[in-house]
């Protein structure tokens, strides 16, 4: 197991000539594997009680995920597949699909990331208020949020939600979707598969624990940029209060897929999202908060830092990767699939 420093140093190697970022190794942040929960075609934030949901997703967290979500989540979860043991939040997002030449679909499996172990899943990431010591406030019982589209056909104004094409080892430049990422979906196999980062916004309005469209109670701080790092800029008005920035980072392991010989011939790229986006503007990420009592406050106001915190409970990865729930809606998602699941229209 790499030591948080070992991580911490070359993860910033690239950080320091980005100009809205702060001198490498100043921000402490948390960065944590979450393994596989489920995959699941069940969304109960934007479609709650819906089994089956359009179309599918990769889940991590609390074993509570269900078609309807609870409220106070620790209550009612028996394990968490993440790092910290009193995390009993829910994180999800599209799931990637790779569309062969005679048009049947493969899942894309997912890798820990980097320094991480774990099977499958996401790194999440919790970053504190980085230039305003000030503490963040974290959120509460019942807190929801919802960054991207899963109807995008275009780039996204905020570029929060972002590809890139990984080399083998390293390139931790811009941790977020500062260059080289894309919103597209890389036009080129990359041999360390595609990583991709969703960043959820910094500043709440600080009464609603949701809203109709899941992200109006939110809003990116003033002046945002794609590659910020934690909490920057002021918070307009209208949502006063700073929040951690929730980060996730999936890496799609597609080496499986990269032999150019299964590559479309008319110079496309065979990626999918399993809402049927060719193009990659359509990822999305949920979040759910359901940490146990104050234990996310403790760990900010501690400024804990990459996987180890000593202000939290923490279990092994052998311990983290037994948390699993079984699918609700049974349906062949592995294999050569003749439709992608949910019968998703190509767009
Ligand atoms: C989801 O789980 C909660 C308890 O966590 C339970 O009350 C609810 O009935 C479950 N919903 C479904 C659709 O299974
Ligand atoms: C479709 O293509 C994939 C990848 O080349 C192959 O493994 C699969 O057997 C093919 N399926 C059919 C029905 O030809
Ligand atoms: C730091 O954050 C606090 C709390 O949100 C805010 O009131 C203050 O204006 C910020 N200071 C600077 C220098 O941005
Ligand atoms: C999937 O949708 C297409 C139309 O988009 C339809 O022709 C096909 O029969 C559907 N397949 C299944 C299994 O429902």
């Amino acid at each position: 197991m790499l030591s948080t420093m070992q991580w911490f140093l070359p993860f910033f190697a690239g950080m320091a000539s980005s100009q809205t970022v702060p001198a490498p190794g100043t921000i402490p942040m948390m960065r944590f594997e979450c393994s596989q929960l489920v995959h699941d075609r069940i969304d109960p934030l934007v479609n709650p009680g819906v089994t089956p949901s359009p179309h599918l997703h990769q889940i991590v967290g609390g074993n509570s995920f269900n078609a309807t979500l609870a409220h106070d989540l620790p209550a009612v979860s028996t394990c968490t597949s993440c790092t910290f043991s009193e995390d009993f939040s829910n994180y999800w997002t599209a799931v990637l699909f790779f569309r062969a030449q005679n048009g049947t679909f493969h899942r894309v499996p997912q890798a820990p990331s980097e320094g991480l172990k774990g099977e499958g899943g996401i790194t999440v990431y919790y970053i504190p208020d980085a230039k305003n010591k000030t503490a963040v406030t974290a959120f509460k019982p019942g807190f929801r949020m919802l960054v991207g589209d899963a109807a995008a056909t275009t780039p996204q104004p905020a570029r929060k939600v972002c590809h890139r094409c990984m080399p083998a080892k390293g390139d931790n430049s811009n941790i977020n979707c500062g260059a080289p990422d894309g919103q597209e979906l890389p036009a080129k196999p990359c041999v360390g598969g595609i990583r991709t980062i969703i960043t959820f916004p910094t500043c709440w309005d600080g009464t609603n624990l949701d809203s109709p469209d899941h992200k109006s109670h939110l809003a990116y701080a003033d002046g945002s940029q794609a590659n910020d790092v934690g909490p920057t800029g002021s918070c307009p008005a209208s949502h006063p209060v700073v929040i951690p920035q929730v980060m996730y980072e999936v890496i799609w392991d597609t080496r499986g897929f990269n032999d150019k010989s299964l590559w479309p011939t008319d110079g496309s790229q065979p990626f999918v999202w399993s809402t049927g986006d060719q193009h990659g503007y359509s990822n999305h990420g949920d979040y759910v908060f359901g940490w146990k009592d104050d234990a996310l406050q403790r760990a900010m106001d501690t400024r804990c830092n990459g996987d180890s915190c000593p202000a939290l409970k923490s279990q092994t990865p052998e311990e983290a990767t037994k948390c699993t729930v079984p699918r609700t809606v049974d349906e062949d998602i592995d294999g050569w699939l003749e439709d992608l699941p949910g019968n998703r229209t190509l767009f």
